[in-house]
């Protein structure tokens, strides 16, 4: 692989606007972390009166808003803690970043005015106090859209052609169900915007002082866009509001440059005039590059209070339950993602119930009992649950004559009772994985992974990981990276900044490949699978599909 180098001495700068904080993370040419700033909303603050960087607005069922101007405060806030601090801003040659996804923002008409001439001497906040027609943004938290939502699925021929044509069936927090709301509720406000951005989209306008394009993997979380054309979806645009397309701009991919940083920064914090801002994504699309995701078969497992699946694709199928974005990293492939809701609360439980409470005593029953559990299967939603869509419920089957060579002869009995204890232990790990490797292949991951990466609090649990390297197949790695998305948007600001360099696009690759072992991108190797096993989960995971399907046929909502 050709050699492309990033200039010496130069830096790379992502930040990561999430539901909670406004992070920056700045990487040095060789891609060790140099410094990284936070600016908390609730408590940096705490005169938007924010709770958890949101309002939930108890007067209409589910509507979960932030207030747009707080994140124009914070990236006030986080510049200043920057320019305090050691680093020295002129150094940085590229600026990218990562927004939390869905979120909304409506420029008043006239504002792109304001962008342009925005005033070094003073803060930015006192230039937009007047800019927004819509004060409060939607956030991707927010469910109050679910009749918008039927009707661009309607509008296309119904939920799965949704999903075909944008990558995601209708979703209550996607943009698209959200403007529509907006454009009914509030038709007023939505004549008086000239411009739609997504939180990515917006941060990046700010800085460099225009309407950035919306980049093509945040895109695709708005229900708008036709995942394969890489454009909008005209039928969408109309089903969603009059005259949108004009709103919303043009779609360009995440590795481009959306401009140079506005006269503003330079002035009043000293970048260099030459920095280039590259398009912000989403922050599922910069953990993608954060962990160094990036050819088909990679694939990454966060195992917190939910859990998610995300992975490299060149050939997506997508269908009911999960999404596919384009791959931020890469002019042609995919990134798929599975949700689930019941992940940590759900393991907790079952350690707090049968192994005291204790992480240590879990592991040890863990590996006490057999891989397969002698067919012993079970479905444990506390909450309900995403993916498959069902209600709170704890349901358990026994595959009778089951011994992972073949499915002929195999029945499931739903079994009334609990299993034993150590049964419930091995469950509740071996089930989530394989209906995630079930789920990942009809998605049409490749199977079996490259290699997988575990993050999350779950993940330091080896015995775990263990058993996600035999029901996947492939190496299990982890990775020591405080926050994948700001350092994934610092490192797609490196990655743009060489595709600007070399006047086309380079594989995300070149940019680490000879960097891995001395930076922050370094990986460990911590669990290999058994491959006697991974078929015989296979099989399982087909069977395991086959049961939640009847239950949501029973009890769910496709
Ligand atoms: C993804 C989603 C969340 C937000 C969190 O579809 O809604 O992961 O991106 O910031």
């Amino acid at each position: 692989m050709a050699d492309f180098s990033l200039p010496k001495d130069s830096y790379f700068l992502g930040f990561d606007s999430s539901t909670q904080s406004l992070k920056a993370t700045v990487l040095d040419s060789n891609l060790n972390i140099l410094t990284t700033e936070l600016v908390q909303f609730d408590t940096d603050l705490p005169h938007y009166k924010t709770k958890d960087g949101v309002y939930r607005d108890h007067s209409v069922n589910g509507r979960i808003v932030s207030p747009t101007l707080m994140w124009v405060e914070a990236l006030d806030l986080v510049l200043n803690k920057l320019a305090n601090s050691n680093l020295d801003i002129g150094k940085i040659a590229a600026v990218s970043g990562s927004g939390q996804q869905h979120g909304s923002v409506y420029w008043k008409k006239g504002s792109s005015s304001i962008l342009s001439t925005l005033d070094p001497k003073k803060a930015l906040v006192d230039q937009f106090n007047d800019a927004f027609s819509v004060n409060e943004s939607p956030v991707w938290m927010d469910s109050s859209t679910t009749a918008q939502c039927r009707e661009l699925e309607k509008a296309v021929g119904g939920a799965l052609e949704l999903s075909q044509l944008t990558g995601s069936r209708g979703y209550e927090r996607f943009t698209g169900p959200q403007i529509k709301k907006i454009f009914e509720t509030h038709p007023e406000a939505y004549n008086n915007t000239e411009r739609i951005s997504l939180v990515s989209s917006f941060m990046a306008s700010l800085l460099i002082g225009e309407y950035a394009c919306i980049d093509e993997s945040d895109g695709a979380g708005m229900n708008l866009m036709d995942l394969k054309k890489r454009a909008w979806s005209t039928i969408l645009l109309e089903a969603t509001a009059p005259g949108l397309e004009g709103k919303l701009g043009k779609i360009a991919p995440a590795h481009a440059v959306a401009g140079n940083i506005a006269p503003y920064f330079v002035d009043r914090f000293r970048f260099n005039k030459n920095c280039l801002v590259i398009q912000w994504s989403g922050d599922n699309p910069n953990s993608v590059a954060g962990l160094t995701l990036s050819t088909p078969g990679d694939l990454a497992i966060s195992l917190g209070t939910s859990d998610t699946v995300i992975g490299i694709t060149d050939d997506p199928q997508p269908r009911l339950e999960g999404h596919v974005f384009p791959n931020p990293v890469d002019t042609k492939g995919y990134m798929v993602m599975l949700c689930y809701k019941n992940g940590s609360l759900t393991r907790e439980d079952v350690r707090n119930r049968y192994t005291e409470s204790s992480w240590e005593k879990f592991a040890q029953q863990l590996l006490s009992t057999l891989p397969l559990n002698g067919g012993k299967l079970g479905f444990y939603y506390k909450e309900h649950e995403i993916l498959p869509p069902l209600p709170v419920g704890f349901h358990r089957y026994v595959l009778e004559n089951f011994n992972g060579e073949t499915l002929e002869g195999v029945n499931e009995r739903e079994v009334e009772k609990e299993f034993d204890g150590t049964s419930e232990v091995r469950a509740v790990i071996e089930g989530p994985f394989v209906s995630m490797r079930g789920h990942a292949e009809r998605f049409g991951m490749p199977s079996p992974p490259k290699r997988l990466i575990a993050t999350g609090g779950a993940s330091v649990n080896h015995s775990i990981l263990g058993i996600a390297a035999c029901v996947f197949g492939c190496e299990v790695y982890t990775v020591e990276r405080p926050d994948s998305a700001s350092l994934g948007a610092a490192l797609r600001a490196a990655h743009g900044w060489l595709c600007h360099n070399e006047g086309s696009f380079v594989p995300f690759k070149c940019l680490y490949e000879k960097k891995v072992e001395n930076t922050s991108l370094k990986s460990k190797l911590v669990a290999t699978p058994d491959t006697h096993l991974v078929p015989k989960y296979g099989l399982m995971a087909k069977k395991r599909l086959e049961i939640e399907n009847h239950l949501v046929e029973k009890l769910g909502r496709l």
